[in-house]
Formats: C-alpha cells, sequence, structure tokens
C-alpha cells in the first residue's frame, strides 16, 4: 500500500492531484463550529473551542492547536464548496464523499456538498458514547457523516453493505494525539465504500487516522495537512500502518 501526506493548504494542493486518481474522499473539516455566538465561533482557537475541561483524561490539554478554525457560516459554505469541488475533479466518476460534521454545520455542509458537484446521497450518524450529559436539554451525542457521489453509482459485482449508524468514543489517553481525532474504528469502517487496492483521500488529515484506517484495510492514502506539528504526527502513523 502507498500513502503520502502533502504538507499546505489543501486549496492549491488539490489542483496538483491527478484527474480521476481517487476512489474515494473521506474529509473531517475544521468545522469551523463551538460556540454560541458568531464572535464565539470565529474568535476563538480550535483548542478554546474543542477541548473539554472535563475529557478525564489529562492529557488532552497539552494538543496543539489546528489551523482553519475562523470562518463565519456563510465562509465556511463556500470555503468548504470549493475545496470539495476540487476533489470531485481528482475523484473517478461514480467514487463517493464522506464529509463530517457537527449539528451546527450540517445544513450547510450538505449545501457545500452539492455547490461542490457532489450528488447528495445522505447522511450517516457517529454517536459519541460517553458524550457529557447536559441538564434541561437533549445531550449531544452524535456527530454527522454527509455523503455523496461524483455521479451514479455502481456497485459492482460484490458490493460492501456500509452501517448508516457508527458508535464509538474518541480516542483517549495517550492514544488520543489530536483535539478533534476520530476513532479509528469508525474510519476503517468508512474506508471500505473504496474497494481493496482503491485508494482514499482526505484533505484535511490531522494526525493521519483515515490513513491509518486505509492501510490496515489495504487501500491507499493521500492525505493534505495545513499545521506542520500534526503532518509531523501523521507520517509515522502512517509510516508504521504501512
Ligand atoms: C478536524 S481536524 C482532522 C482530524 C483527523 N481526522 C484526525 O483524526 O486526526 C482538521 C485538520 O485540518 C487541518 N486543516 C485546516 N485547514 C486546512 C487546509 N486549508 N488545508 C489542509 N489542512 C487544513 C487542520 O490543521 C486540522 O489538523
Amino acid at each position: 500500500m502507498t500513502w503520502t501526506v502533502h504538507e499546505g493548504d489543501a486549496l492549491s494542493i488539490l489542483d496538483q492531484l491527478p484527474v480521476t486518481s481517487i476512489d474515494a474522499v473521506i474529509a473531517d473539516p475544521p468545522y469551523n463550529s463551538g460556540g454560541r455566538t458568531p464572535t464565539e465561533r470565529t474568535g476563538r482557537s480550535s483548542r478554546d473551542k474543542y477541548v473539554s475541561g472535563h475529557n478525564g483524561n489529562g492529557t488532552a490539554h497539552g494538543l496543539a492547536d489546528f489551523a482553519g478554525e475562523s470562518r463565519d457560516q456563510r465562509g465556511y459554505v463556500a470555503w468548504l464548496g470549493v475545496i470539495l469541488s476540487k476533489c470531485l475533479h481528482a475523484t473517478r466518476p461514480g467514487g463517493a464523499a464522506l464529509v463530517f460534521t457537527d449539528w451546527r454545520q450540517l445544513s450547510v455542509t450538505t449545501d457545500a456538498l452539492q455547490v461542490g458537484g457532489w450528488t447528495l446521497r445522505g447522511i450517516a450518524v457517529w454517536h459519541k458514547p460517553i458524550a457529557r450529559p447536559q441538564p434541561g436539554r437533549l445531550r449531544q451525542e452524535c456527530e454527522f457523516i454527509v455523503w455523496g457521489s461524483n455521479g451514479p453509482m455502481h456497485p459492482g459485482a460484490d458490493p460492501v453493505y456500509l452501517p448508516g449508524l457508527y458508535s464509538a468514543s474518541q480516542p483517549r489517553g495517550t492514544e488520543r494525539q489530536h483535539i478533534t481525532q476520530k476513532p479509528l474504528d469508525v474510519m476503517r469502517q468508512l474506508v471500505r465504500i473504496v474497494p481493496e487496492g482503491g485508494t482514499v483521500l482526505d484533505p484535511f488529515a490531522g494526525s493521519g487516522t483515515t490513513g491509518v484506517a486505509a492501510l490496515t484495510e489495504g487501500r491507499n492514502f493521500v492525505g493534505c495537512e495545513i499545521t506542520p506539528h500534526y503532518a509531523a504526527i501523521a507520517r509515522p502513523r502512517l509510516a508504521e500502518a504501512a
């Protein structure tokens, strides 16, 4: 299996990927969420927004900030639409895009996918079993995976049957290397949308979890990451998985 992490802005890196070289895009963008007011959402760092004082493991506070968390909602949908259109250009006909989001950005993420030229196919749910209870409110215990395809999909002779609901906690303790790291078990299931030997693109690789999942499941990986600290964490993880 092969892997690459391009360090820099996905906006320019994606233009350099060969047309139709990608089988599926699995993107975990900076959500540009996390705050009750526009000022809180655009004026605070990723650490301020997403590192909880109640994580219980004592390590998350040492995690480094990451870039790209200061867009307001209209800026976010425009920017993500452009990124996803560049991803589409690199993806083969019938390939899929899976884009993580939270409840605040769910509606604009479905917009951005369609702005990018993808055919919207559905919304899957990532359930987090140990989410914090909220007094007098509904618990925010799910994030979402908005997904679509590059035109008609052709499942082939031996199709996969993937769940629409995934339940797993965010990594904790020494396994947690990124503020918004995704659970490896969830990502290992999602990469199966690509046939074995195919190639997964993650334009926001972070600590490289999507890539570790792809390589572990016999898929190739191409990632982009703008924050040097996290590109440096992703590379050895990917090398080990490969
Ligand atoms: C939500 S995190 C991804 C976390 C990843 N799924 C993991 O498990 O570690 C989003 C990442 O996108 C990166 N990023 C933000 N803007 C970017 C851009 N324009 N191009 C490339 N990467 C970007 C951030 O530095 C951050 O590490």
